[in-house]
């Protein structure tokens, strides 16, 4: 692993030189707390993220890639794919678990009545030829309230993806976080993009190393070992 970056400011203002194989040992900045990806009972698509929502992130209504849309909009054509994202109980296997349907049903009206997709930085992944829902991405502001930072301040843009089942091994969530990250690196200024996922994870682990996070810190949460993962936003720009 090589060294750490440390930032202040969204401006990288140092490295620690710091080399370790190990993601347990770490510089004191990155704090070693909670994790978005393990939370439970969130589901995965579409935090509400309060005061984090005004700080910035990817502002644009669609992000097209070869095969992928990544739309704000949210259809009723989505709504068996939505539910079928926070049900399905493999998808949810490391990220709090299957929800009962109702309680999704119930979700899916509130978000789509509420528009709530306009929220900044929440996407739908869709097939750019069908436009039907195979997942959803976030990019948005990871709370000061959460655990696992690597800035002072926190608040830092956080990436995080969840695809249907049947889209498993065909590349779209690494297309789609591409495509993505590519737009945000054009859009802001360089500054560090972080990613946490249960280290059981491996897909969603894997992911993350070919997408070019590094892991830095692992810790303890809800029972299972997270592992914190950051990459600076401007190594996606081309
Ligand atoms: C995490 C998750 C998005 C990863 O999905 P994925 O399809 O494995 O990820 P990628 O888009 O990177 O696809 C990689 C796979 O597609 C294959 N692939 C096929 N065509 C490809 C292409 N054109 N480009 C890239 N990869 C391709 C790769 O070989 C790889 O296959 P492998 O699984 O046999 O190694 C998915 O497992 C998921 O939704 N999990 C549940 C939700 C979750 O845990 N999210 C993480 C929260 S932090």
């Amino acid at each position: 692993m090589d060294g750490l970056d440390y930032w202040r400011d969204g401006t990288r203002v140092g490295r620690s030189g710091q080399h370790s194989d190990d993601p347990g040992e770490l510089a004191p900045l990155f704090h070693q707390q909670g994790s978005e990806c393990g939370r439970p009972r969130q589901g995965p698509v579409f935090y509400d993220h309060g005061l984090m929502s005004q700080l910035r992130t990817l502002s644009a209504a669609e992000v097209p890639s070869e095969r992928l849309l990544l739309r704000k909009a949210l259809h009723d054509a989505d709504r068996e794919g939505f539910i079928e994202l926070s049900t399905d109980p493999e998808v949810q296997k490391y990220i709090g678990g299957p929800r009962p349907r109702s309680e999704v049903e119930q979700r899916f009206d509130a978000v789509i009545t509420a528009n709530a997709t306009s929220s900044p930085g929440n996407y739908v992944i869709a097939d750019n030829t069908t436009n039907r829902l195979i997942g959803t991405l976030m990019l948005a502001r990871r709370s000061t309230d959460s655990p696992g930072h690597v800035t002072e301040d926190g608040e830092e843009l956080e990436l995080g993806y969840v695809l249907r089942r049947s889209a498993w091994g065909a590349g779209f969530a690494f297309e789609a976080a591409t495509a993505a990250l590519r737009v945000a690196a054009d859009e802001l200024p360089d500054q560090p993009v972080l990613l946490v996922t249960q280290t059981a994870n491996t897909r969603s682990l894997k992911l993350a190393a070919r997408l070019g996070f590094r892991p830095i810190s692992t810790f303890e949460e809800y029972g299972a070992e997270q592992t914190l993962c950051t990459a600076p936003l401007s190594m996606f720009k081309i």
